[in-house]
């Protein structure tokens, strides 16, 4: 691919598709809907419009980490807090599809609001080539391909989707954040869902079982980065464990990790961790939140797993 060519080409069209209009983009922070705000920005300047919607499923510290990386590349963020509509809606939820479902339709809800408030005909979305492919698959729904669930954004909200970047695959996506001049942490990140944390969590999604999987994350991310995986990270299971604390017995909770080599997203080997650094996570997971007992490290590939848990 030739990257320099894409973004004029891909500049050009979204100069000539919006016009005078406005455009609205949603960030997640992750690399994809980073690079294709970073793409809309400097084709449409003033013209973009960037929201932030904290659902309460982000990594730590990450809304205000994302806002400081875009200040610095000219982008004024705008946070928009819907914590408690999106746990409203997870609330009693178990069915992996109906957790996906609460979460699309809560996102579309809040990010309607928005788009009606500034009056945006069009929306910028960090969709690529792997989303459609596993949609159309039957593989999952994603939360941003509406075709698949029913949803005619010209109809429901009135406006019209621009997906630069659906022609692409995520190492290419990388490619062109980097000659954006995107900064490393973020298009060297590991890709995370648009569903968030809630993909990691089997069973209902409160705000106590999100914080304990975000803490696990850390964790994860931390004692993991030198090996550099394509992605890793914590899940937490429904079912409680047995563990030992002062003597006596205790039930806790089962962190699993995942950690993935893989190129395209579409299929997936499970990282080779060095055994030293199985145990050392073992232990601070164990030890840094004491209400998990155990901790278990996935070995599957994708196929047959798929790389999240939902
Ligand atoms: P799976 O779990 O299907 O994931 O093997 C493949 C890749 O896609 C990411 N993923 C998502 N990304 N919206 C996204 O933007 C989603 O709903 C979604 N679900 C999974 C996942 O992290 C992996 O990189």
């Amino acid at each position: 691919m030739d990257v320099r060519r894409f973004i004029e080409r891909q500049m050009e069209e979204i100069k000539e598709t919006v016009g005078k209009d406005k455009a609205i983009s949603a960030l997640s922070g992750g690399v994809d809907s980073s690079v294709a705000t970073l793409l809309a920005h400097r084709a449409l300047g003033g013209q973009l419009r960037t929201i932030f919607i904290d659902h309460g499923l982000m990594r730590e510290k990450e809304p205000e980490e994302v806002k400081a990386v875009f200040a610095r590349l000219g982008i004024d963020l705008e946070i928009v807090d819907a914590r408690n509509e999106f746990f409203e809606a997870l609330k009693g939820k178990i069915d992996p599809e109906e957790k996906r479902k609460a979460f699309r339709n809560t996102f579309y809800k809040v990010f309607g609001r928005q788009v009606l408030k500034s009056k945006a005909r069009y929306l910028i979305q960090g969709t690529i080539a792997a989303d459609i492919i596993e949609t159309r698959g039957g593989v999952k729904t994603q939360h941003n391909i509406l075709e698949q669930i029913g949803i005619d954004p010209e109809k429901g909200f009135g406006f019209k989707i621009i997906e630069p970047l659906k022609e692409l695959f995520k190492h290419e996506v990388r490619e062109v954040g980097k000659a954006l001049g995107l900064p490393e942490i973020i298009f060297k990140r590991m890709p995370f869902p648009g569903p968030a944390l809630a993909t990691r969590i089997i069973g209902e999604v409160t705000p106590e079982r999100v914080d304990l999987v975000r803490k696990a994350t850390r964790i994860v991310e931390e004692e993991l980065a030198p090996l550099q995986p394509f992605q890793a990270f914590a899940v937490l299971m429904n079912d409680m464990g047995t563990g030992i604390e002062e003597g006596k017995r205790k039930f806790g909770h089962i962190i699993i990790v995942r950690s993935v080599e893989s190129q395209d997203a579409m299929t997936a080997q499970p990282t080779p961790v060095p055994w030293d650094v199985l145990t050392r996570l073992a232990s601070r997971i164990t030890r840094e939140i004491p209400s998990v007992v155990r901790v278990a490290y996935e070995i599957t590939p994708k196929p047959p797993a798929t790389i999240e848990y939902i």
